[in-house]
């Protein structure tokens, strides 16, 4: 596996790729990798012949800073995990390298970003577009992998895909959870034991919701009844739940027929902020 620190490095890396007539697969990370990473570089792995990982963790999407410093950073430990997956390149480049200069350019999703993570966390939508777009114009691939983890970024991605006219595929991958249902996140490093111990409930509170949209129940009563549950656990602060079209992810009143739901949530647990969601088709 290549080691690739600089924009340059990594444009002749992916260029020459190209010229060989090589399928190039880009991941985005943030490092801290775990299995839900993984398997979008093993899907590239099967799709692609060249498999770019990129571990940087973004300043610009971060609206607290204190998140930002706490940020796991284990980058021999991501070495070591990328090779065996399947990763061709990794890109770790300082964050000089991918902002030599303040941006000024905002993007502006409109209504994809007035919801969810992006009325939380003021920026945030912001900062990733513009890492990704850099990535994207660096790296140049074909295809490129994110997690369902992250639904509204995906559907961000996507917006800023089709409005900018990358020549790439986006290509989404389920949400890997852990044997409790915990969804993984490099932020459950950072859960103490009480917080990890209560962390699954977050998932139940979902299968529980989406059990009630199947029934047919109405999207203000599930949103109550989550938070209810939700509120049964001391260590868990909830920030929002969200009954939402899967696809323009505006707030449901009433159900669409033939249109997927997703059940999004965003909580607190002792100082660490986590999401979910699950989808129901
Ligand atoms: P990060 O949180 O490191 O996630 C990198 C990719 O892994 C994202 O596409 C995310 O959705 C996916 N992922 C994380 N946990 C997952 C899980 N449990 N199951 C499946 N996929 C999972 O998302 C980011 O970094 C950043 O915003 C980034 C896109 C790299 C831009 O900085």
């Amino acid at each position: 596996m290549q080691i690739l620190t600089t924009a340059a490095g990594l444009q002749a890396y992916t260029e020459q790729a190209r010229s060989r007539g090589q399928r190039i697969g880009l991941v985005p990370t943030m490092g801290a990798l775990h299995a839900g990473h993984l398997q979008l570089v093993q899907a590239a792995r099967a799709e692609c012949n060249e498999v770019v990982a990129t571990v940087f963790v973004n300043p610009t999407q971060f609206n607290n800073p204190e998140d930002f410093r706490l940020y796991p950073r284990v980058p021999e430990a991501d070495a070591e995990l990328l090779a065996p997956a399947g990763c061709t390149a990794l890109f770790v480049p300082s964050v000089a390298e991918i902002y030599p200069q303040p941006t000024v350019l905002k993007f502006d999703f409109g209504p994809l970003e007035r919801v969810m993570e992006g009325a939380h966390r003021a920026g945030h939508f912001n900062g990733v577009a513009t890492v990704v777009s850099k990535l994207f114009h660096l790296a140049r691939p074909h295809r490129a992998y994110f997690g369902q983890k992250d639904w509204q970024q995906v559907a961000i991605v996507r917006q800023l895909v089709a409005d900018l006219s990358f020549d790439l595929e986006i290509v989404a991958r389920p949400t890997v959870r852990e044997a409790d249902g915990l969804a993984m996140s490099s932020r459950n490093r950072r859960l103490g034991p009480a917080a990890r111990a209560a962390a699954p409930l977050l998932h139940q509170v979902l299968v529980a919701a989406a059990a009630q949209v199947r029934d047919g129940v109405a999207p203000a009563q599930v949103r109550a009844a989550a938070e209810t549950a939700l509120g049964q656990e001391p260590l868990i602060a909830p920030e929002y739940v969200e009954v939402a079209d899967a696809q323009t992810l505006q707030p449901l009143e009433t159900y669409v027929p033939g249109r997927a739901v997703v059940l999004c949530l965003a909580a607190h647990l002792g100082g660490v902020r986590l999401i979910d969601n699950v989808l129901v088709e």
